[in-house]
């Protein structure tokens, strides 16, 4: 136990975590690299540049002539997978704290850094980048030394491009970083922190052994969700899983034990002995709960099936994925799929799409809300048309987050301006350095969800960064806005949204429509309306003429390119009632002006 070292990299989104961690892996001669990045295996995650799924990776170094075994445990780098970082972080016991040289510290780096002094890790600081022309390490260093009041000496300065500080840091995490607790004689219990599905093998749970023993062949109970299987081989993870006899205290490594449903590895569920289990659970499980929900739709009603099989293999290697059959009077039958966040959302939406190739429509995400009736009975709601009637609701509550933007002062006062949009309360202000600055606010989820992080970006030219976690459900004051095309409800379009801007936002919504659904041979009425009162009305006209007129009948190659375009744009439309609606319209709500 001596010689093994458990450690994760925390850092604020592309201040090089994976391109260090690469570095790590190439001294330590663990990898040869010859292009790319190893630890994001997934196509879409390198594209993305981010971390979706934590993994964890063994080598080997030689220090004052003594091997040690570092454990370098990844950690998801997006907001919507804040629960996954906590538990990665519980699974080791330092961790390096990476701020980019020319960034400084931002909003995810505070976050995961306070997550990290929670767990009591031993932090190493270390200013990235130091190569860039633009790096200001002194700057940065000050910011470091306020935020975690450490000695200027022992932020290690490195480059992942150039490789500089690579042996120090290594050296400081066999020195600075302690040696595991734990009791090798005591009945067993490991952390899981992650898992990995194989095509061939199942669903690979990794873990870190907090005390005793876990051999090959062992029979194991996972106790949160109380199921039992053989551990039927163990190992540790180097480039590719190494079997081993065991693994023992302080160690991190895989068990392979024939699971074939993601769903069954739980994050945070502790690894015990059936015949002499740990007398506590390791602390700190929670059970991860969707918060964003939406309608997924295929396009053709006939790949309703295709749609299921789809979804049910991406919940394979995504446990946090849940789905629902739904059905809706405008789009047919799909599914309410249940995602982390947005991110979480658009990831699989984009992989739907790559991966299996289905076309789908998606609605508009809502949060998910508990409804209490007159009677007090409550209820989760994930859809605003499974709303109840008005009359029968008593209050509704919907989730809060507690979100922290850090920013410099030039752009607080558009930042203060949007927050306060979105019905946000600020809690505090804090100074980071020089003129940065951290502002907490409380927000609902659901304003969130809709068209924040773009406005974020743009009014803060892409200088503010934001990281949140979910607080608590507080009652709101909310009002279900339908919209009716030609008289018709579309169930897929309606919102829930605060009272107080129902009718300004029902306005938007319908000139938004407007100007997506296309003109068709007749007039068609857009109204929004709160219960049985129409709130806002527009009118999309009725063509007038041949679209092909303007060809003149001249190029027929053209007037075939135009035909041919039109078709290719309608199969992303789906008919309501007698009126051709694209996709884009469902997502209208998400880029209202
Ligand atoms: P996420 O996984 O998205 O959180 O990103 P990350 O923190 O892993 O960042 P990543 O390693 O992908 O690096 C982000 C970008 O910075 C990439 O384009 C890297 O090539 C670049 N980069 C990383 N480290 C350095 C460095 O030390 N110097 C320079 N010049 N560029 C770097």
């Amino acid at each position: 136990m001596d010689h093994i070292r458990n450690f994760c990299i925390i850092a604020h989104i592309d201040h090089g975590k994976s391109t260090l961690a690469d570095r790590l892996l190439e001294y330590t001669q663990t990898i040869k690299i010859t292009e790319g990045q190893m630890l994001d295996d997934m196509e879409l995650e390198r594209e993305r540049g981010i971390t979706i799924k934590s993994h964890a990776i063994q080598m080997e170094y030689t220090f004052d002539k003594e091997k040690y075994v570092l454990n370098l445990i990844d950690t998801p780098g997006h907001v919507d997978f804040s629960y996954e970082v906590s538990r990665s972080i519980a699974a080791c016991e330092g961790a390096l704290l990476i701020v980019d040289a020319t960034q400084g510290v931002q909003a995810q780096t505070i976050s995961n850094l306070y997550m990290a002094i929670d767990h009591n890790l031993e932090i190493i600081p270390v200013i990235n980048k130091i190569d860039m022309p633009n790096a200001m390490p002194e700057e940065v260093e000050d910011e470091i030394v306020d935020l975690i009041g450490c000695d200027p000496e022992d932020i290690i300065r490195a480059s992942g491009k150039t490789g500089e500080g690579v042996p120090e840091i290594l050296e400081a995490i066999v020195k600075r970083i302690p040696v595991p607790k734990g009791d090798v004689k005591a009945p067993l219990q490991a952390l899981i922190f992650d898992s990995i599905f194989n095509s061939f093998r199942g669903i690979i749970t990794l873990c870190k052994v907090d005390n005793g023993v876990i051999k090959k062949g062992d029979k194991v109970k996972f106790v949160q969700t109380g199921m039992e299987y053989t551990a039927d081989e163990v190992g540790v993870l180097k480039m590719d899983m190494v079997p081993t006899k065991q693994l023992s205290t302080g160690e991190v490594g895989y068990i392979i034990s024939g699971i074939k449903n993601a769903t069954e590895v739980k994050v945070g569920d502790t690894v015990t002995h059936i015949d002499t289990p740990c007398k506590h659970a390791i602390e700190g499980f929670q059970e991860v709960k969707p918060m964003v929900f939406a309608g997924v739709y295929p396009i053709d009603p006939n790949d309703y099936e295709n749609l299921r099989a789809s979804l049910e293999k991406l919940q394979l290697n995504d446990a946090s994925l849940t789905f629902q059959p739904e059905s809706s009077q405008a789009l047919g039958f799909g599914f309410r799929c249940g995602f982390l966040g947005l991110l979480h959302m658009e990831i699989v939406q984009e992989r739907l799409d790559r991966e299996f190739n289905m076309d789908v429509i998606t609605t508009v995400p809502n949060v998910s809300y508990m409804v209490y009736d007159k009677q007090g009975n409550e209820k989760e709601v994930h859809n605003p048309s499974g709303l109840p009637d008005q009359t029968m609701i008593d209050h509704i509550e919907e989730p809060f987050i507690k979100a922290s933007i850090i920013t410099s002062s030039d752009y607080i006062g558009p930042i203060m301006t949007l927050c306060l949009d979105k019905r946000g309360e600020l809690v505090s202000q804090n100074y980071v350095s020089g003129n940065r600055l951290e502002l907490i606010f409380m927000i609902p989820l659901g304003e969130i969800v809709i068209d924040f992080y773009d406005k974020l970006k743009s009014i803060s030219k892409g200088y503010a960064s934001f990281d949140y976690h979910i607080d608590s459900f507080r009652p709101s004051k909310l009002a279900k806005l339908d919209i009716l095309l030609n008289g018709e409800p579309v169930d897929a379009l309606s919102t829930l949204t605060h009272e107080s801007n129902a009718v300004t936002f029902g306005r938007r919504m319908c000139e938004k429509l407007k100007d997506l659904i296309p003109r068709q041979q007749f007039d068609i009425a857009i109204q929004a309306a709160i219960g049985a009162k129409i709130v806002a009305r527009e009118t999309v006209k009725q063509v007038r003429k041949d679209v092909t007129a303007k060809c003149y009948g001249g190029d027929i190659s053209r007037k075939r390119k135009l035909l041919e375009k039109q078709k290719k744009g309608k199969k992303r439309m789906k008919q309501i009632g007698n009126v051709q609606v694209p996709q884009k319209a469902f997502l209208a709500v998400l880029k209202l002006d």
